[in-house]
């Protein structure tokens, strides 16, 4: 990509920050009803860059309501599913147009270095998209023959299940949105997506494309708010039939209560604590610079992050020195510089969660190779950190960080189920990675560890392969057949002939 300059970057957003900040609902710009908003920071230097609505209940009865009408009576669920398939296509190719003002409104909002939000936030989100697209006329039913005496006539239809919550979070805010409105437009649901109170802005800038488009009016809504009230809201509203959710896993356990009410079909994606192991006949050049990216990557904002690496005793002071080395020359600074490799976390409560962590560690007796503390500048800087001499009783080990901080550990023992016990000592189960040159090693390993996706020798996300989490790391899954299926409930049909 080229470097956009100052000014030319200005140009992009101007006019998008001059105006102001609505809900999207019903295929009009609403101020919330009570008139109030609240201020959105960019984390690099804490200062106010734009204000939105601050929605409550009362906008979510009109989200629901233009949502429910575009599913109940309105052209969406008529239209075929190749014309449906065409406009999220379209709306791929859009965002790609808006590409790097996306990845800039991404930028200011949550921190995150300029490069990376243009090809993987904008770019992943045009792609996910275009990736739905084509689900949207693959999902069938089956014939299925039936032992029960007689003539029959049996199969099965998929139908989408209704007007579908989107709650997402902060870390990766267009991505995130785009990996449950893809698949819910594909299935032919309407939506009501709230991104979070600490990222609103690439969702409204993602509305306002949405509308040149041309979907009708009410098939996506996009609300507002806090979780407290708007996403309280929607995970309760009884004409809400579907919610898919990202984020810690406490509020996810909140929205299973709040779900009761109408059985509402629920997704989770939530929290992750993922082991590293490294065996010692890995590549441990490759492994170490893996390992670092697990941790640092997104300034350690990732749900699927490896936090906890376990590194062989004969190649743990290798792998470890070599994650250091890269953590000291991360550069760390605003996501508009160019040459930015860490930016912020994304706001001053994170920053205040990752140190007061990093403070609990220090106490215990953890040792910080390297990092250990906040960034003396403005904004919510972290140091990349690694811990060593961290016990399975501390919360640095046992809770997610959600920050640059990762805890190094060795072992000494060739017993794969012992080394899998340790890995799996966690109530979470959303990732692993295992670094090894030894094919038995690995695919036993695979089998031994309880989490949703495990990674051999590096690896990424990619939109077909599911994602998603054992244990407390959620239900169900994302992405892939699976992560369209979840947008569709299934009906058996029986026909005496
Ligand atoms: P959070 O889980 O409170 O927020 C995520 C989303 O849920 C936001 O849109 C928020 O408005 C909404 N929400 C919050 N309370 C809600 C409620 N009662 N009903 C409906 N929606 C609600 O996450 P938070 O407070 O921003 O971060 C806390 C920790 O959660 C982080 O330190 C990290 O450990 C974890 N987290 C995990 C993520 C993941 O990708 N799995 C993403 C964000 C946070
Ligand atoms: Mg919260």
């Amino acid at each position: 990509m080229t470097a956009i300059t100052a000014a030319e970057m200005q140009k992009l957003t101007a006019s998008f920050f001059a105006a102001p900040k609505k809900n999207f609902i019903g295929g009009k710009w609403l101020e919330a009803w009570s008139g109030k908003t609240f201020a959105v920071y960019n984390p690099a230097d804490g200062q106010v860059i734009a204000h939105v609505a601050d929605s409550d209940r009362a906008d979510v009865d009109l989200a629901v309501a233009a949502a429910r009408a575009a599913f109940d009576n309105g052209p969406w669920t008529r239209m075929t599913p190749q014309e449906r398939s065409k406009l999220i296509w379209k709306l791929g190719d859009a965002i790609e147009a808006h590409a790097d003002e996306l990845a800039l409104i991404e930028t200011l909002d949550n921190g995150k270095p300029l490069k990376l939000a243009r090809i993987i936030d904008a770019a992943g989100t045009a792609e996910k998209f275009r990736y739905y697209a084509g689900w949207a006329t693959k999902l069938t039913g089956e014939t299925i023959d039936v032992s029960m005496p007689g003539n029959w006539h049996s199969y099965t239809l998929r139908e989408p299940v209704g007007v579908a919550g989107l709650i997402v979070p902060w870390n990766f805010p267009l991505m995130m949105a785009a990996t449950k409105m893809a698949p819910a437009l594909a299935a032919g649901c309407t939506v009501i997506l709230k991104p979070a109170e600490q990222t609103p802005l690439s969702a409204i800038r993602l509305g306002e494309i949405i509308q040149e488009v041309g979907f009708p009016d009410g098939v996506v809504n996009i609300v507002t708010g806090f979780g407290e009230t708007a996403g309280a809201a929607i995970t309760e509203h009884p004409g809400v039939d579907k919610v898919s959710f990202t984020g810690s896993t406490d509020v996810g356990k909140i929205i299973l209560n709040a779900a009761r009410g109408n059985l509402k079909r629920v997704t989770l994606e939530l929290g992750g604590k993922s082991p590293v192991i490294v065996f010692p006949d890995a590549d441990i050049e490759k492994a170490a610079e893996g390992a670092a990216r697990c941790i640092f990557f997104n300034t350690g904002q990732v749900c699927a992050a490896g936090s906890r690496l376990f590194a062989h005793k004969k190649v743990f002071d290798r792998v470890v020195e070599g994650m250091a080395q890269r953590a000291k020359k991360l550069k760390i600074g605003a996501g508009i510089e160019p040459d930015t490799e860490l930016g912020p976390v994304v706001s001053q409560e994170q920053l205040d969660r990752v140190t007061g962590y990093l403070e609990a560690g220090a106490k215990a007796g953890a040792r910080a190779i390297t990092g250990g503390s906040r960034v003396d500048r403005p904004g919510y800087f972290v140091e990349p950190t690694i811990l060593t001499d961290t016990t399975e009783d501390m919360s640095v080990r046992r809770e997610e960080i959600f920050g640059p901080v990762v805890c190094a550990v060795s072992f000494d023992e060739d017993d794969l189920d012992r080394i899998a016990a340790e890995a799996n000592n966690t109530p979470y189960g959303l990732s692993a990675y295992v670094w090894t040159r030894d094919l038995s090693t690995a695919h036993k390993m695979v089998r031994k560890i309880k989490a949703g996706f495990v990674r051999v020798n590096g690896g990424g996300l990619d939109n077909a392969l599911p994602f998603g989490g054992y244990k407390q790391s959620g239900w169900g899954r994302e992405n892939g057949r699976e992560g369209v299926e979840v947008y569709t409930e299934l009906k058996s049909v029986m026909v005496g002939l």
